[in-house]
């Protein structure tokens, strides 16, 4: 037996062996593969600037940089950056060239179509200069994934698309009000033939995609993720989304003339659902109950969207949630209530009828993690409370547009990390104190009542973009140094009690100011 068995593994090991070695070649990659692969490289200039920024799949911001430079012919295909090969046919079955500085035409005869084995293919943020998306992609069969967003294509979007039945994962948004807003758009039928055709979707974003008409109700019941913001969709949002069962992240914000109703039951997608985007949408009705059921809930954004009356008690089940706006609302209530959100980091309650005094942010130990809190533009009361021990750090503090007295406390001034205080159009008085921080970019104060001089660290801010002033009671001689603030966009000091000159043309604000 023994003996047997010897035999046996020697003959296996040996068989392995054998296997082993002819799946070795030199070239896993077969030789028109890579061919394809140098023409499409030489089809393209690199430039650095294709895309002004660059993000990876988990959404974490990264520098973009030249994959397809090095691609040459003394090395296996396979081994290229941003190429994998099947490994056991070598086929090229992923090509991924995300932030990759491409620019030119992509044009319909491009040696990628002879790629047809790929599954996944990124050409995201680079610049392919205006050119239509080729109905051949169409003709990626095995395709489970393609993401073409952010990388100047414009025209409509094929109907062939809806020929790739593997999708799992299909982007090809454009970022809102940027310069390509709604240079792509989907022909009449063509959304309802691609929800309907692509049945394993997992997650589609084809946000800033003009496609103009209403949400079929027909589509995979896989999906994950549904991102449609600014998309001019229209009618009634289609129940059968929230009881998507494994539904992530909804976002259909900036369509005005999307109508949507929540379900007043419980909605199938109550466990699954984290991100929540209706910004700018037509909500009618109350928030019903059923909110009180969405416990995974992270991200909440119902602005402008004409809610009013109190916060209804469903929301305050919401205890997960991190990033909340419901600015531009009637809503009203006491904006202390709001401490009850105990994992906040990002708060924007501005343009509403919240009433109350802050003073439950001196014991509020709750809000540690808040980097932006926003109170703007409604009718709040009292002074800003002397010390604010939980607020370690805020990065973005608005309070403007409120009537709230008494000094500025010296805490304001002092939190090391902060970059924006807007406090414009209260009744403040008081001081304004030496600030701590060293990355300010907008200081508003404009419109209430401090005195005293405007402090030397102020004028020595190597980010500041917006300094507004005007309308106090501050005083002195304008120090020079302003003028050394080369990142200024705007300033203004009028109608305070300063003396001197401010020698500055507009045009080297101008020439000076940011790109964004
Ligand atoms: C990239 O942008 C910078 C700054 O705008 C410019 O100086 C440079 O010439 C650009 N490079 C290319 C290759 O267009
Ligand atoms: C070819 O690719 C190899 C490996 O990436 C690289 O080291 C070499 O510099 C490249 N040669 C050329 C001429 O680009
Ligand atoms: C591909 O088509 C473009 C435009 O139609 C043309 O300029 C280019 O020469 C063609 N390239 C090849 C390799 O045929
Ligand atoms: C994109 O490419 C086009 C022409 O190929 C060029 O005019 C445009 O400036 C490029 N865009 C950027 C941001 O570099
Ligand atoms: C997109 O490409 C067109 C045509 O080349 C060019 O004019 C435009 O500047 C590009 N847009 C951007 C944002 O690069
Ligand atoms: C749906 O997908 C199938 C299989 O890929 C394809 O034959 C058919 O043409 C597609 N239908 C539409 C309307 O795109
Ligand atoms: C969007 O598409 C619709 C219908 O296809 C068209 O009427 C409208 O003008 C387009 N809007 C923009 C901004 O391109
Ligand atoms: C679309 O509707 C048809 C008929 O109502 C149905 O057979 C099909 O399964 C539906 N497709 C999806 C993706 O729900
Ligand atoms: C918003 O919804 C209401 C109620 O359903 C409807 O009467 C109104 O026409 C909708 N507005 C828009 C812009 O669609
Ligand atoms: C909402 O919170 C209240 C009070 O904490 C609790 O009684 C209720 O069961 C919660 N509802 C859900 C659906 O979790
Ligand atoms: C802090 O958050 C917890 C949990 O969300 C909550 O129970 C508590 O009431 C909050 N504290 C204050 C002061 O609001
Ligand atoms: C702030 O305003 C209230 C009335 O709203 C007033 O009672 C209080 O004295 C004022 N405090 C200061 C410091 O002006």
């Amino acid at each position: 037996m023994g003996y047997l068995k010897l035999v046996f593994f020697m003959l296996y090991t040996f068989l392995c062996q054998l296997a082993f070695s002819s799946s070795l070649p030199h070239h896993l990659c077969p030789k028109d593969q890579a061919l394809a692969l140098l023409q499409f490289k030489h089809m393209f200039a690199i430039n650095p600037n294709a895309s002004d920024y660059c993000y990876d799949i988990t959404g974490q911001e990264i520098q973009s940089y030249p994959r397809t430079l090095f691609w040459n012919k003394s090395t296996d295909c396979c081994s290229w950056d941003g190429v994998h090969c099947d490994e056991t046919t070598g086929q090229v079955i992923e090509l991924d060239l995300r932030c990759s500085e491409l620019q030119g035409k992509f044009h319909s005869n491009s040696s990628l179509f002879q790629l047809f084995n790929l599954k996944r293919l990124d050409l995201s943020y680079n610049n392919f200069s205006g050119s239509l998306i080729s109905p051949k992609f169409g003709e990626f069969s095995s395709l489970t994934h393609l993401d073409l967003s952010y990388s100047n294509f414009t025209g409509l979007i094929p109907s062939e698309i809806s020929h790739l039945s593997k999708l799992h994962f299909l982007f090809i948004w454009i970022p809102l009000g940027g310069l390509y807003d709604l240079s792509l758009s989907l022909g009449p039928y063509n959304f309802e033939l691609l929800l309907q055709n692509l049945t394993q979707l997992r997650e589609l974003a084809l946000d800033g995609v003009n496609i103009s008409s209403t949400i079929p109700s027909n589509f995979s019941s896989h999906l994950t993720t549904l991102e449609l913001s600014d998309t001019h969709l229209h009618g009634v949002l289609p129940n059968r989304v929230f009881h998507l069962s494994n539904l992530e992240s909804l976002d259909l914000s900036y369509n005005p003339q999307l109508t949507v109703r929540f379900p007043i039951t419980k909605w199938n997608s109550s466990a699954s659902l984290m991100k929540l985007y209706l910004y700018d949408v037509n909500i009618t009705g109350r928030i019903p109950e059923s909110f009180s059921h969405l416990t995974s809930l992270h991200e909440l954004d119902m602005g402008y969207s004409n809610l009013s009356g109190p916060i209804p008690k469903s929301l305050w089940n919401l205890t997960h949630v991190e990033r909340l706006s419901l600015s531009h609302n009637h809503l009203e209530g006491l904006i202390s209530q709001f401490s009850r959100f105990g994992k906040l980091r990002v708060l924007y309650l501005g343009y509403n009828n919240f009433d109350g005094r802050l003073e439950f942010l001196s014991f509020n130990r709750n809000w540690t993690q808040l980097r932006v809190l926003d109170f703007s533009s409604n009718y709040l009361t009292g002074p800003i409370p002397t010390n604010i021990s939980g607020l370690q750090n805020l990065l973005w503090l608005n309070l403007s547009s409120n009537n709230l007295n008494g000094t500025i406390h010296s805490w304001i001034f002092s939190l090391l990390s902060r970059n924006q205080l807007h406090l414009s159009d209260n009744h403040l008085s008081g001081k304004i104190q030496e600030f701590k921080s060293k990355t300010l970019s907008d200081v508003a104060l404009s419109q209430n009542q401090l005195q005293g001089l405007i402090p030397n660290s102020l004028l020595n801010q190597p980010k500041l973009a917006f300094l507004l002033l005007s309308h106090n009671n501050v005083s002195g001689q304008i120090a020079s140094t302003i003028c050394n603030l080369k990142t200024l966009i705007a300033v203004d000091l009028a109608s305070n009690n300063l003396e001197g000159t401010i020698t500055l043309s507009v045009e080297k604000f101008r020439s000076s100011s940011p790109k964004h």
